[in-house]
């Protein structure tokens, strides 16, 4: 069975279909998936998707997108929903420079004030860094927080560095398409114990199936990639993967 730790089932493209996925991801070889908050809107959502669905998990926070939405208001209701049993993480948060849709200021502070709070939560962090590469290491190499750098786009050498402080990375779709040379020798730098798969559906479905919506189920096709970058079976992929995720999240078996 498969963990996917990074979804957005949320997403208005799952208007249609999202209690269908949920109720056939299990069949489909996902047991546990965690769905990500991105805005101040969908925080309390999120943690209602996972309170009411038991094979999902949530993370709570504010995406560098809209990090200008970060305040002592948002601050207090995500204090308040992680004390739901449901809530493992704080997510995603982090910095974006490619789409730089928030002042780079304004993400930084906004990422930081998040690290602090997961920390006074004792919860791990969910990060997005694109095209932020040194300016997100400079921001965590040094502050105390435990987590995993989500949907990883980076050298191997900043794996190396992440991994060095106790980070764990995660890989998703873009892992198996064709233009991804770095991405994979970054996989290849990755020990078994620190890895961890994602979909981050909607976005990012994985060859074969790019293109289409992405869903939990595709993980598999992440895994199946990792397990030829890394010459064992996809089933020692599914199980390590599976287990670092339950344990960065604190999640128990039953
Ligand atoms: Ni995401």
């Amino acid at each position: 069975m498969f963990f996917d730790t990074h979804t957005h089932l949320l997403d208005e493209r799952f208007d249609e279909t999202r209690g269908q996925i949920i109720a056939d991801f299990e069949r489909d070889g996902v047991d546990f998936v965690i769905e990500c908050s991105t805005d101040a809107k969908d925080i309390g959502q999120s943690v209602r998707l996972a309170e009411t669905n038991q094979k999902v998990y949530a993370a709570v926070g504010i995406h560098p997108h809209t990090a200008g939405d970060y305040s002592p208001r948002v601050k207090e209701e995500i204090i308040k929903l992680a004390k739901s049993k449901k809530v493992v993480a704080i997510g995603e948060i982090g910095l974006d420079f490619h789409y730089d849709f928030c002042p780079r200021d304004v993400q930084q502070k906004t990422f930081a004030a998040q690290i602090e709070l997961a920390k006074s939560l004792n919860l791990p962090i969910v990060v997005h860094s694109r095209e932020a590469s040194e300016a997100t290491y400079d921001m965590l190499c040094d502050c105390g927080a435990r987590g995993e750098l989500h949907c990883f786009s980076g050298s191997a050498e900043m794996a190396e560095r992440y991994l060095a402080k106790g980070f764990y990375i995660a890989f998703g779709g873009s892992l198996t398409f064709k233009n991804a040379a770095k991405v994979v020798r970054a996989a290849g730098a990755v020990p078994l114990d620190r890895l961890l798969i994602e979909t981050d559906c909607p976005y990012l479905a994985p060859e074969p199936m790019r293109g289409r919506t992405n869903q939990p189920a595709y993980v598999r096709y992440v895994a199946e990639k990792l397990s030829e970058i890394k010459g064992v079976p996809a089933e020692q992929i599914a199980k390590a993967t599976r287990e670092n995720a339950m344990r960065l999240f604190n999640i128990s078996e039953d």
